[in-house]
């Protein structure tokens, strides 16, 4: 997995004759962020998707944001360099599961997470991010009854936040942020008393962490609930010495570049993506030789997907 030492400038090179723009979410390996162009959580990176000026995407991340890409830019090459790169959370709920939902609820607003299919965001009227889910929530009439999937701590993130009550939550989950649990992030708070803790709204242990806050266990101001991408904007303004991290563990990367002076410790060494490590730095360099794996969208799921991400896009813009 470790590139030899004419990687990057080879995959730099080439990303130029392909024209070609790199684009690394926050999971990725630690060279794969360090050779893109932009390295992000999967708001931004879909905004950079979205205006980018080269011909070419070459998404590092997995399968959901490289179609994402695709949505909102149709007339560029869209690649993604493994697209066996899949996602469990985006796997737990499909079209014809979301059909069923929604006819059992007439007259709901369907917002989901954007870790779903091209054919689950055509089903769709808004979409979200975890940086933007209370925000877009917020958007809608609070006399309308919003289904929410597929993410159930995202959901239940929402639900508080907002004490909406009319917003329903599908069951499902990330096996890696769902593998982070209470006890381990209350073992390792109690074990670091000084320390903050950054917490994914994806995490089985997200309740914890505010059960501890409201409990004293952890002063209430160190605990954050925050985006891949908020992440790193709070390591880049923090004053505490040590940050406790409940996310994948690629995330630590960008932290220490954000803040190299902070010691950041995953509450879950072994929470690791199996999916977002499919992009190791050969396949990455085979995919601008190769010019491959590209992704494609059904033109008319796709147009009806586009809706719904441009109208998260819009909201807070
Ligand atoms: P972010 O949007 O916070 O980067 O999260 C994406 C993701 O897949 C988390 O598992
Ligand atoms: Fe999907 Fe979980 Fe991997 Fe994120 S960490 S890409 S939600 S499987």
């Amino acid at each position: 997995r470790v590139p030899d030492a004419g990687w990057a400038e080879r995959v730099r090179a080439l990303a130029r004759q392909r024209d070609a723009v790199i684009l690394a979410h926050n999971y990725q390996l630690p060279a794969v962020q360090d050779v893109a162009d932009h390295v992000g959580d999967s708001l931004a990176l879909s905004r950079i998707a979205a205006t980018a000026s080269q011909s070419t995407i070459v998404f590092c991340g997995v399968h959901f944001m490289a179609e994402t890409a695709k949505i909102l830019s149709p007339d560029r090459t869209v690649l993604i360099p493994d697209a066996r790169a899949g996602c469990s959370l985006a796997d737990s709920l499909t079209a014809e599961q979301l059909r069923a939902w929604k006819a059992e609820h007439p007259g709901a607003v369907v917002v989901s997470y954007v870790n779903t299919t091209a054919a689950v965001k055509a089903e769709t009227d808004i979409c979200c991010t975890s940086s933007n889910a209370v925000e877009v929530v917020a958007s809608m009439p609070a006399d309308r009854t919003v289904l929410f999937g597929p993410d159930q701590f995202l959901g239940a993130h929402v639900r508080r936040v907002l004490r909406r009550d009319n917003v329903l939550v599908w069951g499902g989950e990330c096996h890696v942020h769902a593998g982070i649990n209470g006890d381990q992030l209350a073992a390792t708070a109690a074990a670091h008393p000084d320390a903050e803790l950054y917490v994914h709204p994806e995490c089985g242990c997200a309740t914890s962490a505010l059960y501890l806050a409201g409990a004293g266990a952890v002063p209430a101001d160190r605990v954050r609930i925050l985006s891949t991408g908020d992440m790193v904007q709070a390591a880049s303004r923090t004053r505490s010495r040590q940050v406790l991290v409940a996310t994948e563990v690629g995330m630590i990367h960008q932290l220490r570049r954000a803040a190299p002076g902070v010691d950041f410790l995953p509450v879950n060494d072994r929470a690791s993506c199996r999916y977002m490590k499919m992009i190791t730095p050969r396949a990455l360099e085979r995919s601008l030789v190769e010019l491959r794996d590209e992704v494609t969208v059904d033109p008319d799921t796709a147009a009806r997907a586009r809706r719904a991400v441009q109208r998260m896009i819009e909201v807070g813009t």
